[in-house]
């Protein structure tokens, strides 16, 4: 037999490994509750799974490619554009494939916008525990770049912004709405109250909400996302974090106005201006989207939303009560502790991370829905075990006090 034969017993236990692995997954933000089973049935018996969809273009356009999603597309970015603060007639969005996709349309569509004020392009401002892609980005596009430091919270410092702000160049501010490791969020009001202070020639300001902007708009702190009351010019969120589906995708929403302001790249053969980076998107994404928003509806993010914030609660209490040095920021899903042993972090796919003033070496756990009590509960007799068995310890008077220390 070639070694290209079809072996479907090869890829049956390649699945049965990972809906295994699912069962342990705690350390990155993947929602392993994914539930597109009936979608996937539907998209067979449709006839769609024998269809080539593609989202090439402006969503907003008349297509010239008739066989796409924009329609679909349209509804769920009309969805998502009020609970993100922005006014339904005026917003412009897409699905993105993910997280970094949003991040970089926010960056692309900032220096656009901002290049009316001058040749000179902006300085890019992030965090030094903001998400990699950020920097990546900033990179990517030549931009001058300022990494500000952080408090324990993984919070910009402000103060330190407000230093390294070069007012004679225009701005642009990543916003962290949930930083990667310990879920820190930017305190946007204070750095509007510097920006007043100190105003640069412009400001752009993009909000990278990769993970809690999925579920923050259905808790009490729906603020925290919304243009309306912060201002931000654009957002970026992952959907295959708090919402759950199975491959990368997200959502980047902006105002119309800014949509103005970019190089309209008239492209003929696709009848209009067209201001995505990517050429093809997916026509697949947002019917997926379309979906889960008619199955799920408000009530259920919202229900969704208290469970991860409840679950992510009690495994902070219980690693209270085992005496286990761990933190979590108000607000947030992560909880991030002292590293365990080998054994724990393989099995429940930890992520490593270090941080002198949390002792040195950290872990952390990002409770998603499918990470109940009684997971939580298996995940710290695993702990007590690794503790036994005597793993690497970090003394906890060597720990500050998280709330002492900004
Ligand atoms: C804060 C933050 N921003 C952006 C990203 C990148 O998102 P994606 O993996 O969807 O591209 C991540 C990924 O974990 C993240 O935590």
């Amino acid at each position: 037999m070639s070694n290209h034969s079809f072996d479907i017993n090869c890829l049956n236990a390649f699945a049965q490994k990972m809906v295994k692995e699912k069962k342990t997954a705690v350390g990155f933000p993947c929602n392993q509750n994914v539930k597109l089973a009936d979608f996937y049935h539907w998209y067979a018996v449709s006839g769609l799974a024998d269809v080539a969809m593609n989202n090439v273009g402006d969503p907003r356009k008349t297509s010239l490619y008739a066989l796409n999603t924009h329609e679909f597309e349209n509804q769920v970015i009309d969805f998502f554009s009020p609970l993100y603060g922005f006014s339904p007639g005026t917003a412009w969005g897409i699905v993105t494939n993910g997280g970094t996709d949003g991040n970089n349309h926010g960056i692309y569509f900032g220096v656009n916008a901002l290049s009316s004020y001058g040749d000179t392009k902006p300085i890019l401002y992030v965090s030094e525990e903001a998400h990699y892609s950020i920097k990546r980005l900033g990179e990517l596009q030549g931009l001058d770049m300022r990494q500000i430091p952080t408090n324990v919270r993984g919070e910009i410092e402000v103060a330190a912004l407000e230093q390294a702000l070069d007012t004679s160049r225009t701005a642009l501010i990543v916003i962290a709405v949930g930083t990667t490791f310990k879920g820190g969020i930017d305190d946007q009001d204070a750095i509007d109250e510097m920006l007043k202070r100190k105003p640069p020639v412009a400001v752009y300001r993009h909000v990278d909400a990769a993970l809690f902007g999925g579920y923050l708009p259905f808790t009490e702190h729906a603020d925290l996302v919304n243009h309306n009351k912060r201002h931000f010019d654009s957002i970026a969120v992952s959907g295959h974090k708090f919402f759950g589906f199975d491959e990368p995708l997200g959502l980047f929403i902006t105002t119309g106005d800014i949509l103005e302001r970019q190089n309209p790249f008239h492209v003929s053969y696709l009848n209009d201006s067209v201001p995505t980076i990517s050429c093809s998107r997916s026509a697949l994404a947002p019917l997926k989207f379309w979906w889960q928003i008619h199955k799920t509806g408000i009530d259920g993010y919202r229900r969704q939303a208290e469970l991860i914030l409840k679950n992510a609660a009690y495994l902070k209490q219980r690693l209270d009560e085992i005496n286990y040095p761990a933190w979590k920021n108000d607000i947030s899903n992560t909880v991030f502790f002292r590293r365990p042993g080998d054994r724990v972090m393989k099995k429940w796919s930890l992520a490593p991370y270090e941080d002198e003033r949390f002792g040195g070496k950290l872990a952390h756990d990002i409770v998603m829905r499918h990470e109940g009590m009684n997971m939580i509960d298996h995940f710290i007799d695993d702990l007590l075990q690794d503790q036994r068995e005597g793993s690497e310890a970090t003394p906890v008077s060597a720990v500050p006090d998280q709330s002492k220390n900004e």
